[in-house]
């Protein structure tokens, strides 16, 4: 294994031919159709911009729709700007970025505002907004629609005022295998759409194609959330960062054979309570915030019940829920029915799963990337908001009001650059001997090495071999002979796999999402700093680290 124990990527998936095939020309084109990417497009095309809009599955299929809590935005008198600000700044553990983090916090009302407008139904208490709350928040402040229905209900306004748009043109589902850089610059993509090969030209493009939790065995996303997105940026040469913090869920329903359900912090916000198999409230004493500490409190500590009781998950008690969790959690009550069990009298079996990716392609507050032409908005991208974890219900809020930006700024370049694809063919290395593969297979050792070696708990060593079996799968993935959509997507997932593991070990210390065995603690004098990582001439990764700071949570 050793002589491929280190990654190339290669800038392609796939060779082309630019002399051949059917060109499509917008202003701006935006993939992804989650509330980063609907805000964009529909940002982009109320700016004047001619937009395609293309999505690889469903809008019933995107992390947007499954979002359970909601969005956050302080809107009592015992709430302010400053202190949602302050809870961001604790949970992102020193390396949340200040201004960021003030714009999208400041940006909330108008976003709740625009999506209201758009139709989109919030819950209310007495003519307000109805708020709960979740964990490392101080405040109830989280918005929600339908109970535990908000993300759906969000997709649901936003798709409709996609559809409505008339200078929108949706395709889907298209599937973007690679972006086209030339001169340095963006100038477009190559699509696999209705099973035939498309050119898209255009003045930007916005990747905005959310997680990639698909290359953890245990994950709260879609089937679709492979990393697409944050392998198109790095393969164009965008600088990526934060790679090593993916988020860990701490409650996704688990039962063998049941899809892993995400069940909603907004439910321990309301007085659920978590145990283990003895009974024992285990959060009580573990953190001062208890059962609403920050994810990677509870996930890690959830992780270590298991082990102590032998068991492969620990309960979620709902009974002391204020009102009728039925009523409260509709579609978590549905769901969890179809197993038989009832929110009001039984406890529910759950464990962590990866649920949100802090790193992707870094930007600037206008969504802009290192690559000029590229923009990325929403969970592929790295803005600096969420430092070394994320804030609940912060996602969505960051989608709306940076996808805005990413949308106005994307139409104001197409407006002044005029790009054309250039008209050349890149050739596909000929293989000979292609290994004889089955993708199952191999995606199943992916999730579970990254679950096993590169999850909640990680090591040196650990890491070091994931680092060599990722390199190794994928050097022979990448002489498949029919590399169909399958393999392109398995390939992706590889090279976010590879990423994630060369940031966690470069990050030798502990900090929010990424917990090192070996290094224990925070360590701000070596490692209050973000890691970029970049694809080398070579197609290796290359790493820098960015310049030294003080940490955001302690001028708070
Ligand atoms: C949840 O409802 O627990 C998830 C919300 C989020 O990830 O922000």
């Amino acid at each position: 294994m050793d002589q491929h124990a280190i990654a190339h990527f290669p800038p392609l998936l796939q060779g082309f031919d630019l002399r051949s095939m059917p060109v499509l020309r917008t202003d701006v084109l935006v993939i992804g159709g989650g509330i980063a990417g609907s805000s964009a497009a529909l940002h982009a095309a109320d700016a004047g911009a001619e937009v395609l809009m293309l999505t690889k599955s469903p809008f019933s299929e995107t992390n947007t729709s499954w979002a359970q809590g909601g969005i956050a935005a302080a809107q009592r008198a015992d709430d302010s700007l400053d202190l949602h600000i302050l809870d961001t700044l604790k949970v992102g553990i020193g390396l949340s970025d200040r201004t960021v983090t003030r714009a999208v916090v400041a940006g909330a009302r108008d976003a709740l505002a625009w999506l209201q407008q758009l139709g989109a139904n919030f819950d209310r208490e007495g003519g307000e907004l109805a708020l709960s709350r979740e964990g490392g928040h101080t405040r109830h402040r989280v918005i929600h629609a339908g109970g535990d229905c908000t993300g759906a209900e969000i997709q649901r306004a936003l798709l409709a005022a996609v559809q409505r748009h008339p200078r929108i043109t949706l395709r889907s589902p298209a599937f973007v295998r690679d972006l086209v850089v030339a001169s340095g610059r963006c100038c477009g993509a190559i699509v696999d759409v209705d099973g035939a090969e498309l050119a898209v030209e255009a003045g930007s493009a916005v990747v905005a194609t959310g997680g990639a939790g698909q290359i953890y065995r245990e994950t709260t996303n879609p089937t679709g959330a492979s990393g697409d997105g944050h392998a198109l940026c790095f393969r164009a040469g965008a600088r990526i960062a934060d790679c090593e913090f993916v988020q860990f869920h701490p409650t996704t329903l688990y039962i063998a054979g049941a899809s892993r359900f995400l069940i909603s912090e907004v439910v321990r916000g309301a007085g659920a309570v978590l145990r283990d198999r003895n009974g024992t409230a285990f959060m009580q004493g573990a953190h001062p915030m208890a059962d609403l500490a920050p994810r990677d409190v509870t996930s890690r500590c959830i992780l270590d019940r298991m082990v102590a009781t032998g068991d492969t998950n620990v309960y979620l008690d709902l009974r002391q829920v204020d009102g009728d969790p039925v009523k409260r959690f509709p579609s978590i009550a549905k769901i969890c029915s179809a197993f038989d069990l009832d929110l009001r009298t039984d406890l529910i079996p759950v464990r962590p799963g990866a649920h949100y990716m802090v790193g992707g392609a870094v930007t600037d507050l206008d969504g802009r990337t290192s690559v000029p032409g590229l923009f990325a908005a929403g969970e592929v991208a790295s803005t600096g908001l969420h430092g070394a974890n994320r804030l609940a219900s912060n996602s969505l809020l960051e989608g709306a009001v940076l996808g805005k930006q990413a949308g106005i700024a994307s139409a104001a370049l197409a407006r002044t650059h005029s790009s054309q694809l250039p008209r050349t063919a890149t050739g596909a290395p000929m293989v000979e001997n292609p290994p004889r593969l089955q993708l199952d297979d191999l995606l199943y050792s992916l999730k579970s090495l990254m679950w096993r070696q590169v999850g909640l708990r990680r090591t040196a060593e650990g890491l070091a071999d994931a680092q060599a079996r990722i390199a190794y799968w994928h050097h022979y993935l990448q002489r498949a002979a029919t590399p169909d959509r399958r393999v392109l997507e398995l390939s992706n997932m590889l090279t976010v796999a590879a990423l994630v593991t060369e940031g966690a070990c470069l990050r030798a210390e502990s900090r929010g999402t990424h917990y090192r065995d070996d290094r224990p603690a925070r360590d701000d004098a070596t490692f209050c700093r973000r890691i970029f990582l970049q694809r080398g001439a070579d197609g290796q990764i290359v790493a820098e680290q960015g310049p030294l700071f003080e940490p955001t949570d302690q001028q708070a």
